[in-house]
């Protein structure tokens, strides 16, 4: 059987595509839940400015604004705990990725008893978001060969999942707070983003009115590849090889020639520095300040320099600038984060926003279901 071509052939012998381009500039939704101006250079998260409102905002204080609810912390500090069927599976998948674990243990705990239509869905999306710091800190322990300690009585989500990570959770050392507030405030900088691959799955998901759950386990699979969510910890490996200021033009050409992109730069929506950089920046200035990552923080800030000339001078019709990925590298690594808990440390943070537009796609929007342009075989051609 021979296939008829219907369309010009590319030098790699399949059929060329027509490009859709990405969807770039397709509006998928109205939303009241932020605002990105990429001409600008701006983020609004329910009507306040990333910078001011990400500093300052108790992670649960974030969440109340994202659902529209009341008493989070006292509300979510009872739901921590892991059912032991979860346990069990992170247990069993102590060598997977991270974020394939965090990905297995949420699908874990769909009930599946649960309408999206519930009047208790703020109720579940709160036992739900509880859940993912004992999730990630679990799985960080079983991998290490150690057990699990499980939640902490710290009051707030942020300390309680910084108090998990640490490696003999059970002495009971709270972290400090410092190290707290650069967690809220990089969790609340992350929370929501316009229509962000991740969120768009999302809204694809709950648009069938599938569940919770679901929409959520398929929001962390769209989070985890390299161009959105899992950039800043290549970002930190490509500080860490260039060690040395004097390096980082010679380092950063010859990944260019080898048609690698420089991680942590560039963005299909911001044409100038995403605003978000600038929060975490300040954030990670604060902690290097009061500890030992100041040189780290100097290093970084000289090769972001050098990045921005590298990609103008190579990239000249492109603005490509700083995005939040790789101030996101600096501030956890402050923090103390391992690398492979970036991403679903970002993932506990974007999570209030895929539960928030799930909501809104549940109240507002319609099925999701564009369509697609056939480029294959003409009619009978395929049987000639
Ligand atoms: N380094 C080098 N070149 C780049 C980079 C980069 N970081 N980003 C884009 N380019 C180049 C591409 O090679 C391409 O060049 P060409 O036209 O000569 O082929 C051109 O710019 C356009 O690239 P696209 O992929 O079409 O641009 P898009 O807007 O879709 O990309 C993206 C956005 C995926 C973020 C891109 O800038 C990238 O890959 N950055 C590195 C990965 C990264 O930092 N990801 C985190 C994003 S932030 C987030 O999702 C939370």
């Amino acid at each position: 059987m021979t296939m008829k071509a219907s369309q010009p052939i590319e030098s790699n012998g399949r059929p060329q595509q027509p490009s859709c381009d990405g969807l770039a500039g397709v509006v998928a939704a109205s939303t009241a839940l932020s605002h990105v101006d990429g001409a600008g250079g701006e983020l609004v998260l329910k009507g306040h400015r990333v910078d001011s409102l990400a500093p300052s905002a108790s992670f649960e204080e974030l969440i109340e604004l994202f659902l529209e609810t009341t008493d989070v912390a006292s509300r979510m500090a009872g739901h921590r705990t892991l059912p032991p069927a979860t346990l069990d599976l992170l247990e069993a998948n102590r060598d997977a990725d991270p974020m394939d674990a965090l990905r297995m243990a949420v699908a874990s705990l769909a009930s599946g008893t649960e309408s999206p239509t519930s009047t208790e869905r703020t109720e579940s999306a709160l036992r739900l978001l509880a859940k993912l710091p004992t999730i990630v800190a679990s799985h960080h322990h079983f991998s290490c060969g150690r057990t699990a300690g499980g939640p902490s009585n710290e009051p707030g989500l942020a300390a309680d999942f910084l108090h998990q990570l640490s490696s003999d959770p059970l002495a009971g050392r709270s972290p400090s707070p410092a190290r707290t507030r650069a967690l809220e405030t990089y969790l609340n900088t992350v929370s929501d983003h316009g229509m962000n691959a991740s969120t768009f799955t999302a809204r694809v998901i709950i648009s069938t009115e599938s569940d919770l759950i679901s929409a959520v386990t398929g929001a962390l699979g769209a989070l985890k590849g390299p161009l959105h969510g899992g950039a800043p910890g290549p970002a930190l490996d490509m500080v860490f090889e260039i060690a040395e200021p004097s390096r980082a033009r010679s380092f950063l050409e010859a990944k260019l020639d080898r048609g690698e992109r420089l991680m942590g730069f560039g963005h299909r929506v911001y044409k100038v520095r995403d605003p978000r950089a600038d929060v975490l920046a300040a954030a990670a200035v604060k902690l290097a300040r009061s500890g030992e990552n100041q040189e780290l923080y100097d290093l970084a800030t000289a090769v972001e320099r050098t990045a921005l000339e590298v990609l103008a001078e190579r990239k000249p019709e492109r603005r490509l600038d700083t995005n939040v990925e790789y101030y996101t590298a600096l501030l956890l690594h402050a923090i103390g984060l391992n690398q492979d808990q970036f991403t679903p440390t970002f993932a506990i943070g974007r999570c209030v926003g895929w539960i928030a537009h799930c909501f809104e796609q549940l109240d507002y929007g319609r099925l999701i279901r564009p369509e697609s342009i056939y480029v294959g075989p003409p009619v009978g051609s395929a049987d000639a």
